[in-house]
Order: structure tokens, then sequence, then C-alpha cells
């Protein structure tokens, strides 16, 4: 079957889907202030839909999958998605913010998931109660230590704001001194109703100062990065893990991306920027053959960030409206 490659003659071989545009936390860049209209659960991809949709990527080349959200785990039937899945010939990959994962580690473990990525954003539970609107910390602090003994890897995504949590990118950058953990900073990203503005984004720049400054420039390591990686990777000399600095906003890295986005209302995404939708779900449920819209998705995506490469225009939170909330879109 023909490969997933578009005009820019990138290949796509990795594929997210968003579960559900549910979630147990309020993450204020995340979900707008007022809440999301929530879609009647008629118009979700069921258990089987995912794994219809999901095989027929496989068969064009995806090998790589990941589920996110809103939070995946809120799903009834997360473990029996899983389970489909983890019989594909895919790399199953999971973005969560933990709070309820010490339900699932049986059928991750079976499912070969062997690195988890964890969204947390302080390591305060003052902080923790501001950024998401809850008071769950304690749980998420408990359930990352219950998967660190049982032998899962751990990737911290900590979404930096400025004025907020950027204090902490040294004690973050220190939970990697003993244990094989990344900790990946990610530039605050505009999505419509999450009053970015620039200002408020921490820079790649910024984070590596930040560092050197407390460690010593010449304790900072820079390290090779996987083919299509989005984050640019670091070591603290002596450190076991690393840390990381996904820089959407201030160097992108559209020249190599590989990923497609499946939201959970059956809809193909060719960028995380990008308003365009692809009705996949609907042809499926029609008996028919949703190729063609995979096609037009790849011959539309831009060469960088659903066109708006100039820093001006993807400044402009205007240019952000069209596009979904990210909890609907699903990191
Ligand atoms: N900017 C950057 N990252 C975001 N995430 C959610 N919203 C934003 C945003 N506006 C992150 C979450 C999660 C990942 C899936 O996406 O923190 O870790
Ligand atoms: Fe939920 Fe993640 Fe969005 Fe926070 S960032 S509200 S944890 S989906």
């Amino acid at each position: 079957m023909k490969p997933l490659i578009d005009k820019h003659q990138r290949t796509h071989n990795y594929l997210r889907i968003s579960l559900t545009e549910k979630c147990n936390l309020r993450c204020t860049y995340c979900m707008p202030a007022e809440g999301i209209p929530l879609m009647p659960a008629a118009h979700l991809m069921s258990a089987n839909e995912i794994f219809e949709i999901a095989s027929h990527f496989v068969k064009r080349g995806v090998d790589k999958i990941r589920l996110t959200g809103g939070e995946p785990t809120v799903r009834k039937d997360f473990n029996q998605i899983i389970e489909r899945l983890s019989s594909l010939p895919v790399k199953l990959a999971l973005t969560t913010n933990g709070l309820t994962i010490h339900r699932h580690i049986d059928v991750l473990k079976k499912a070969n998931v062997d690195v988890i990525n964890i969204s947390i954003d302080s390591l305060d539970r003052e902080k923790f109660k501001k950024i998401t609107l809850r008071d769950k910390y304690e749980q998420l602090e408990e359930n990352m230590n219950l998967l660190d003994a049982q032998g899962f890897r751990l990737k911290l995504n900590v979404v930096l704001l400025k004025g907020i949590n950027d204090d902490e990118i040294i004690p973050f950058i220190n939970l990697s001194k003993d244990r094989n953990w990344q900790i990946r900073f990610i530039e605050f990203m505009p999505f419509d109703g999450n009053n970015w503005d620039r200002s408020k984004t921490v820079s790649l720049e910024a984070i590596l100062k930040t560092a050197e400054s407390h460690y010593g420039s010449t304790q900072i390591e820079r390290l090779k990065d996987a083919a299509n990686d989005t984050a640019k990777n670091y070591k603290v000399e002596g450190f076991t893990g690393s840390f990381a600095i996904i820089s959407t906003v201030t160097n992108p890295f559209c020249d190599s991306c590989n990923r497609l986005r499946l939201t959970a209302d059956g809809k193909l995404k060719n960028c995380l920027f990008s308003s365009g939708e692809y009705d996949l779900l609907s042809s499926l449920r029609n008996g028919e053959s949703f190729d063609r819209e995979i096609d037009i998705a790849l011959s539309n995506k831009f060469a960088a960030r659903a066109g708006l490469d100039d820093p001006n225009a993807f400044n402009n939170p205007e240019n952000h409206k069209d596009n979904r909330s990210m909890i609907a879109i699903g990191g």
C-alpha cells in the first residue's frame, strides 16, 4: 500500500491518537476556562473503530502509535484499546497525567509499553493546584514512584509558563540525577482559548541559560537527538538521566515531521496547528475507504506549522482561533 509521503517528501510513520476530550485535570493552558462543549458519545471512535483505523495506518507504514487525550485513561475501555492495539506491529506509547495510571500497570506491561510520558508542570503541591485547578499532586507523586518501581522509564513533560513555574527548571532537572528519566521542557504554545501570548513562553535559550548558570556551561552536554525527535536533548555531566527542550515556538522542527494526528471523533489532522480536519470516521461508518481523505490531508500539509512559519503570523493568537483547543486535539 502507498506509504504516507507528503509533497515535501516527508514520510509519516507516527500516528498520535486522542482517545477522549475529557480530562480529570483542568490545566489552564490546555483547557479553556469556560470548558469545551463535549461532543455526543456517538461521535467518538469506539475501541473497534480505533483499531480498524489504526490497522489501516499500519498497512500504510505507521510503526509508532501514541495514545493521548484529554486524558486517555479516563476512557472506560482504555485497557481494551491498549490490548487490541498491542496486537499490531507498532511501538505503543502513552502520554498521561498519571493520576489513574496505577489501575493499568498490568495491561501496559503486557503491551510492552515501557516508556511513559507524564505531564507534570510543578513539583510543588500548591503550584500544581494553581496550574491544574485540582489538588492532586500527591496522587501523581505516588504514581510516578510506583511506575518507577515497576520498571517503567519516565519522561516528564513540563510546560513552562513565565513567572509561574520557570523557577522550577533546576529542581526538575535534578530529578534526572539518579534516575534514567528524561525531563522534557515544552515551550508554551498557542491554541484556541488558552490566553497565549509570546511573553509567557519560556524559550529554549532561556532554559539553557538557566541550566548553564546553575551547573556551569561546561557541565551541560548536548546529546545526539533521535531521528524525527521533536526534542533537543541535553545531559548534566554525571547525571543518569537527561533533559530536553521542545521548542515549537522559537525553533520549530517541521523539516523532520513524521506525525499525523487522529482526534477522538476520528478526524485526521496533518499538523498540530492546522485547523483542517479530514473525516475518516464518517467514511469508515459509511463502509467507504478513507484513503482519499488521508491522501488529501497529506497533500495539504504545509512545510511548517500549518503555514504559520513566519513568527509574526504564528505569534498572533487570531491565527489560532479556528483550530481546536489542545484538550480537543490531543497533545
Ligand atoms: N503548550 C505546550 N504544551 C501543551 N500541552 C498541552 N497544552 C499545551 C500548550 N498550550 C502539553 C501537555 C502534555 C502534552 C500532551 O501537551 O502538558 O504534556
Ligand atoms: Fe488534562 Fe493534560 Fe490538558 Fe492538563 S494538559 S488538562 S492533564 S489533557
